[in-house]
C-alpha cells in the first residue's frame, strides 16, 4: 500500500517549509518581561521513536499530542517510503503498518535523522531483515551504533555494515529474533529503545541490563505494553521483555515534552518574568528544577501538571554535569548556559554526555558573555547584560540557547540556522510571542545574508543535522 504521507507539520509542501526556514531570521528586541500562560506540547523524542514503535503492530495505531515539527515530518517521509500509511489531523497522527513495502529505508532521510535508525529494531522485528542507513555523525558528536548492533547481533541477527547501509537479517526458517541477556556497555536512549522494540516480538526472554531511564524510553515502553508487549522495569537500569508472537492497535498519548518545558523555565528566569507552563510532567524535570531553584529562581506547582516560575531576587551561579537519566539532562545544558552567562559569580558546565556539544559557546560570547571552553569544560563567568547582536545556531538546543540569550539581550538579536531550531519545538517563536516576547519571524535581508556569508569562524559551520 503506497503510504499516503502529507507534510506533517504545517500542511505545507515539505520543500516549502525547509525553505521557509532557510530563507528566514528570527529578530528579537531583548530586555521584555513575559507574561501569561504557555502550553507545553508532545515530547519530541517520545514522538519519534512511538512513530517508529508503530510498525511493530500491524493494525491501526492511533497516536495522540503529537508536536508540530520538522523531525516528525521527517519521520513521517521515512516510515511513508516504507510503504507505512500515515494520515494526519492536527495533533493526531494515524499510522497503519499492516503492509511494510520494504525493509530497506531510504538513505538521504535516515542520514539526516538519527531517529528513524531506531526503526531498524522494529523493522527486524517484523520482517526479519532490514537495510538501515547508518545515520553518522552531527553537529554535537559522532553518534555512532555500535550498542544497537551488538545487542541485535546477541538477538540472533546477522549484521554487515557496507556503502554506509546496515544489513542485518535473521536466519532460519521463522527469521525470528530471540531473546538474550544484553549488558549495555553505556545507558544509550537511542540503543536502549531499539532493543526494545526488538525484544517485544522475540521468541523468550531478553532482559537489558544498564539501560537508559529516560522518560521518553518508558513512553515507548507504555506504548508497546498498550499494544500487548509484556515489558518490565522501564525506567530502571533493568528492562525485561517476554516477546510475543504479535501486537494489537492501540490509541496513545505521548507525554508532554520535558525539554520544550525546560526551556520555557528559563525563558522566565532569564527575563526576570512570572510564566505559567502546563502541561507539565514535575518528576521529568527534577534535576532541572533543583538546579534553577539552587540559582535563587522561584518555582511553585500550582496543580500536578502545571508549574509556575517566578523571578530570581539574585541569579546565583552553579555547577551543572550532565548525565544520563536521572542526572542532568544534556539537552538542557545549551539552554542553561545562556542563564548563566547572567548569574552573579563562576560557573561550571561539564558536557560528558557528547563529545562536542559546546559550540554555542561561541555564539553566546557574541552576545557578550564570558565564556571559556576547555575539552568538553565551558568556564562561564556571569556579566551584567547580554548585548543584542547577530548569530548563527549551530545545532538544535543551540537554537534555543540564542533564543533565551537574544530574550535578555539589551538591542536586538538577530538568529540565523532556523532549521535546526524548527526540528525539535514545536512553534517556539510563536509561543514566546503569545507571551509578549518581541520576537518575529521575518525573511532574511540582504544584510542578513551578507554576516552568513562574512562569517569566518570555522568553529561556526552550519551543519544540516
Ligand atoms: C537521544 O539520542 C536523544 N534523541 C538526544 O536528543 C539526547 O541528547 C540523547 O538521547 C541523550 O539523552 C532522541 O531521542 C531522538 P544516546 P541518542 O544513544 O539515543 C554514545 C535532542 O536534542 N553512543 O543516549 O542518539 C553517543 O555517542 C537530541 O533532542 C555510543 O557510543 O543518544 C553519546 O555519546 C540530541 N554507541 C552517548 O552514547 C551507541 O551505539 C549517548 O547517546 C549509541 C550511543
Amino acid at each position: 500500500m503506497e503510504g499516503r504521507l502529507i507534510n506533517l507539520s504545517s500542511g505545507l509542501p515539505d520543500a516549502k517549509v525547509s525553505r521557509a526556514a532557510d530563507s528566514s531570521v528570527l529578530r528579537i528586541s531583548g530586555g521584555h518581561r513575559l507574561h501569561g500562560h504557555v502550553t507545553i506540547s508532545g515530547a519530541k523524542n517520545s514522538a519519534l521513536v512511538i512513530m517508529a514503535g508503530a510498525l511493530l503492530c500491524s493494525e491501526d495505531c492511533r497516536i495522540r499530542n503529537v508536536p508540530l515539527l520538522a523531525d516528525v515530518d521527517k519521520m513521517g517521509q521515512v516510515l511513508s517510503a516504507l510503504g507505512i500509511s500515515l494520515e494526519r489531523h492536527g495533533n493526531v497522527l494515524d499510522v497503519n503498518a499492516s503492509e511494510i513495502r520494504t525493509s530497506k529505508a531510504p538513505y538521504e532521510l535516515v542520514t539526516q535523522l538519527r531517529a528513524s535508525f531506531f526503526a531498524i529494531g522494529a523493522i527486524l522485528a517484523r520482517l526479519g531483515v532490514a537495510q538501515m542507513p547508518l545515520p553518522g555523525g552531527c553537529a554535537i558528536g559522532a553518534r555512532p551504533v555500535d550498542l544497537h548492533v551488538r545487542g541485535l547481533q546477541a538477538m540472533g541477527a546477522e549484521v554487515q555494515i557496507e556503502h554506509g547501509i546496515c544489513n542485518a537479517y535473521v536466519p532460519g526458517s521463522k527469521r525470528r529474533l530471540q531473546g538474550a541477556n544484553i549488558y549495555l556497555d553505556s545507558p544509550s536512549v537511542g540503543a536502549t529503545e531499539t532493543l526494545m522494540m526488538a525484544a517485544t516480538l522475540a521468541e523468550g526472554e531478553t532482559i537489558l541490563e544498564n539501560a537508559a531511564r529516560e522518560p521518553e524510553v518508558v513512553d515507548l515502553a507504555n506504548l508497546c505494553i498498550s499494544m500487548g508487549a509484556k515489558i518490565k522495569g522501564a525506567g530502571t537500569s533493568t528492562i525485561i521483555i517476554d516477546g510475543v508472537p504479535k501486537l494489537h492497535s492501540t490509541d496513545y498519548t505521548i507525554i508532554p515534552d520535558r525539554i520544550e518545558a525546560g526551556t520555557f523555565l528559563l525563558a522566565g528566569a532569564i527575563t526576570r518574568s512570572e510564566i505559567l507552563l502546563s502541561p507539565v510532567i514535575g518528576e521529568h524535570l527534577l534535576p532541572v528544577i533543583a538546579k534553577l531553584r539552587e540559582m535563587g529562581v522561584k518555582l511553585v506547582e500550582e496543580a500536578p501538571d502545571c508549574l509556575r516560575v517566578l523571578p530570581a531576587d539574585i541569579l546565583r551561579p552553579t555547577d551543572i554535569e550532565t548525565l544520563p537519566h536521572p542526572g542532568f539532562p544534556t539537552d538542557m545544558q545549551a539552554p542553561f548556559m545562556s542563564l548563566l552567562t547572567l548569574a552573579e559569580g563562576d560557573s561550571l558546565i561539564n558536557e560528558s554526555v557528547f563529545e562536542n556539544r559546546l559550540r554555542h559557546a561561541s555564539e553566546l560570547n557574541r552576545l557578550g558573555a564570558d565564556i571559556r571552553v576547555k575539552g568538553n569544560t565551558a568556564f562561564i563567568r556571569g556579566v551584567p547584560m547580554l548585548s543584542g547582536a547577530p548569530v548563527i545556531c549551530t545545532d538544535l538546543r543551540a537554537a534555543a540557547a540564542l533564543v533565551l540569550a537574544g530574550l535578555a539581550a539589551q538591542g536586538q538579536t538577530t538568529i540565523h540556522g532556523l532549521q535546526h531550531l524548527d526540528r525539535g519545538y514545536d512553534r517556539l517563536d510563536v509561543k514566546l510571542q503569545q507571551l509578549g516576547a518581541k520576537i518575529q519571524r521575518l525573511p532574511a535581508t540582504g544584510r542578513d545574508r551578507e554576516f552568513i556569508n562574512n562569517i569566518s569562524d570555522t568553529s561556526v559551520q552550519i551543519s544540516s543535522k
